[in-house]
């Protein structure tokens, strides 16, 4: 069985959604750890309560290099079962770059989701990016991460309509909902080997063919 491996730094609501899919919808994954770099962050406690084990690996003042700070990462990870061979890697709301070696080790096997419709607003503050610059419709998607900024293959996409009084809030709140659904429904077509990735893009096998 695969395993699961879910990196934040606070909220954790995509990881919730993605653990509370797990155990309902039967998907087939271990989900092994959760990892934060952040040791206040709400989603250590919410995963905790979930039956799933925790690590923090604090990043604030950490002495060394990004790729040393990454070691530890895929130090943790593959205690727990994490692996390039038959784990998956979940970002979710991990505030960190991420160094190109540790990126390569889980080359098509990290999934990140970003609050707009790539490759629109990539990037930080993406719900306010596509307010200020007054685009009708976001969302948000599921990719898998390579070495750019959100640039990856994209998996799953979700359309949000932008009203005319919409703020950062009340839009980032109207995609965090949709964001709830497609980070699970990816992670199940990972888990149920249904992703094969040609080039820049992804063929999702659905039911049938
Ligand atoms: C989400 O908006 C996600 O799209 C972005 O960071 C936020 C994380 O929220 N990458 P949460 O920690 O999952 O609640």
């Amino acid at each position: 069985m695969l395993s699961l491996g879910i990196l934040i730094s606070g909220r954790g609501s995509n990881m919730e959604s993605i653990l509370k899919a797990i155990k309902k919808q039967k998907i087939p994954i271990n989900p092994a750890v959760v990892i934060s770099n952040n040791p206040d962050a709400v989603g250590l406690k919410i995963a905790q309560k979930m039956g799933v084990k925790t690590e923090v690996i604090e990043s604030r003042g950490f002495p060394g290099s990004r790729w040393d700070y990454d070691k530890k990462i895929i130090q943790v990870l593959s205690r727990h079962g994490v692996t390039e061979k038959n784990g998956l890697v979940c970002l979710a709301g991990f505030m960190r770059i991420i160094s190109p070696e540790f990126i390569r080790k889980y080359k098509n096997r990290m999934l990140n989701i970003h609050p707009a419709m790539l490759p629109s607003f990539p990037g930080l503050h993406a719900q306010r990016q596509a307010v200020e610059y007054g685009a009708k419709y976001s969302g948000c998607t599921v990719h898998f991460v390579d070495e750019g900024v959100d640039t990856g293959p994209i998996i799953l996409q979700a359309v949000v309509k932008v009203k005319d009084d919409d703020t950062e809030e009340t839009l980032s709140k109207k995609i965090l909902a949709k964001e709830h659904k497609i980070y699970p429904q990816a992670v199940k077509l990972f888990a149920e080997g249904k992703i094969r990735i040609s080039g820049r893009k992804t063929i999702i096998k659905s039911q049938g063919r």
